[in-house]
């Protein structure tokens, strides 16, 4: 008889919930759920349906389990405080999904692991909490992972109709984009409390152009390899955006919840100095938002 697969799922927010979603509709496995908010239901909109799934989360656990994955859907501030988790959901069996965007992913985790048995994984879905209490997640999940065999093994963990895992040569180079872009779009909508709606004039698209630059200048000294017209790209892509979209930082911010700085201007401007280059803009965000 076939054995299921165990995963633990750490972290049921908005992308635990999407990908808890994803996992259960794969009957070899099985799920558990861990989290510091009880909660009875996932609750979330996939194309504009409402759908509740039972769930049993665990806000404490007071023995050892044996995972074969573990997933981590925990802002990069928040890893301090569920540190706990991790030596007893870890054991030397564990493959270990660390699933958010940002650089260096795998650190945090170093004490309890070996790096091999780490995936980092970028996630490309908007989802944020309706004022009804369901997670609304418009677009289908693009995860990125490193073309690896990890990364083959946790993509068979899905059914990929619905959820895209992008296998990459050079996840660097993507890890940077997606944190240029982030700490760009996050930090102005943050400076000025608004939605994308800004964007329409002259003076906000310099100042897009202008902090993006300052963190490309980071992302090339560290290796990765940007195309020369990606902030023309960006800029295109973010005329397309409806006026009232926002972001993640935003959301936090309205939310009166921490924004991921350190995970997002924080890490370039520390890698900046790391380079000798400077990054007054990104520091001037993180004065003015910290
Ligand atoms: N949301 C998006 O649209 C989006 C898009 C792309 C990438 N991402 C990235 O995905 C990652 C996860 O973000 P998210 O939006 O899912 O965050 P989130 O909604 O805040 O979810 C984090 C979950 O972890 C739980 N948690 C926090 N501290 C914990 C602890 N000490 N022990 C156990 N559980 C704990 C939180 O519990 P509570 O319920 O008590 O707060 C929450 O349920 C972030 O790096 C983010 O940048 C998010």
């Amino acid at each position: 008889m076939k054995t299921r697969t165990t995963i633990g799922i750490l972290g049921i927010g908005a992308i635990g919930t999407v990908i808890s979603y994803h996992l259960q509709r794969n009957s070899q496995h099985e799920l558990y759920y861990f989290s510091r908010t009880k909660k009875s239901h996932l609750n979330l909109i996939i194309e504009n349906t409402p759908i509740e799934i039972p769930v049993g989360i665990q806000t404490k656990i007071s023995t050892k389990k044996t995972l074969d994955w573990l997933i981590i859907c925990l802002k990069e501030h928040q890893y301090l405080e569920a540190k706990h988790w991790f030596s007893m959901l870890i054991t030397s069996k564990t493959q270990i999904v660390i699933i958010r965007n940002g650089l260096h992913l795998k650190t945090p985790l170093l004490d309890f692991t070996s790096g091999n048995k780490i995936l980092e994984c970028l996630i490309d879905c908007p989802t944020q909490l309706s004022k009804t209490g369901f997670y609304q997640c418009p677009n289908m999940p693009i995860l990125t992972v490193a073309e690896s065999a990890l990364g083959m093994y946790f993509k068979s963990l899905f059914n990929t109709t619905n959820i895209n895992i992008n296998q990459v040569k050079d996840f660097k180079t993507e890890s940077w984009k997606k944190l240029c872009e982030s700490a760009t779009l996050g930090a102005i909508l943050c400076l000025h409390n608004d939605t994308c709606r800004i964007f329409k004039t002259k003076q906000l698209q310099d100042q897009y152009r202008n902090l993006m630059n300052e963190s490309l200048q980071v992302a090339r000294a560290d290796g990765a390899i940007i195309e020369s017209n990606f902030v023309e790209k960006m800029l295109a892509k973010l005329m397309h955006y409806p006026e009232t979209k926002g972001s993640s930082m935003l959301a936090d911010l309205r939310n009166k919840k921490p924004i991921e700085l350190g995970a997002k201007n924080g890490m370039i401007s520390l890698l900046g100095k790391y380079y000798n280059l400077d990054t007054p803009i990104n520091d001037l965000i993180i004065r003015k938002l910290s």
